[in-house]
């Protein structure tokens, strides 16, 4: 039985026009998101074939192929929902307040986050994440789907810097497609998000102020 299933969008491809074209979206979700799916599922089944085996021998590559694939499926998961056609604008209530607590306002972290995507070398997402031992927001920048990630920290809101999330209609000016991005953010979702993480506590007394 596989764990891992593709999520439906909440929303039509071609709705997030013209920000992001629809022949964009459909081959992300239905072909780049999917194979992620089937990646994850599938390792996990050759997990349970090792240990059935008691052969360990390729475990190193299979933990590497699971983080990879596991880590693209949450991701795009999350992408999907950080967007919506009616987006845009910037967000209000304790996430705004948040914002401007830990980036100074929110031009300045919009510009964070636009400069962490477009400084990306390689493929990799650009992240706004709430890091629990600190009790702050922080920007993330994260190589393919899983490395460079400061541990603990959760992800609210991502970007896709993958060439694949752009190229079709943005060619090489990547930073045309991040800037783009800033009228489709759903930050009833993000918001939403910060308040299921905001609190969370990790008890690591005496790690941080
Ligand atoms: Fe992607």
């Amino acid at each position: 039985m596989p764990t891992y299933t593709l999520p439906d969008l909440q929303y039509d491809y071609g709705s997030l026009e013209p920000h992001i074209s629809g022949k964009i979206m459909e081959l992300h979700h239905d072909k780049h998101h999917a194979g992620y799916v089937k990646g994850a599922n599938e390792t996990i089944e050759k997990l349970d074939q090792a240990r059935d085996k008691e052969d360990f021998t390729r475990l190193g590559a299979l933990e590497k192929a699971l983080s990879f694939h596991l880590s693209g499926h949450v991701l795009h998961s999350l992408f999907w929902q950080n967007l919506t056609p009616k987006g845009g604008g910037r967000p209000d209530g304790k996430l705004g307040e948040a914002l401007k607590r830990d980036f100074g306002n929110f031009d300045k972290f919009r510009r964070q986050l636009t400069e962490t995507a477009s400084s990306i070398m390689g493929s990799g997402w650009a992240a706004l994440v709430w890091e629990p031992l600190g009790g702050r927001l922080l920007t993330t920048q994260i190589y393919d789907h899983q490395s460079n990630l400061s541990q603990g920290g959760i992800p609210i809101l991502v970007l896709d810097a993958w060439e694949h999330a752009f190229y079709l209609q943005y060619q090489n000016r990547k930073t045309e497609f991040f800037e783009a991005v800033w009228n489709l953010w759903n930050w009833k979702d993000v918001a939403e998000r910060f308040r299921s993480v905001a609190d969370l506590d990790v008890s690591l007394a005496g790690a941080a102020r």
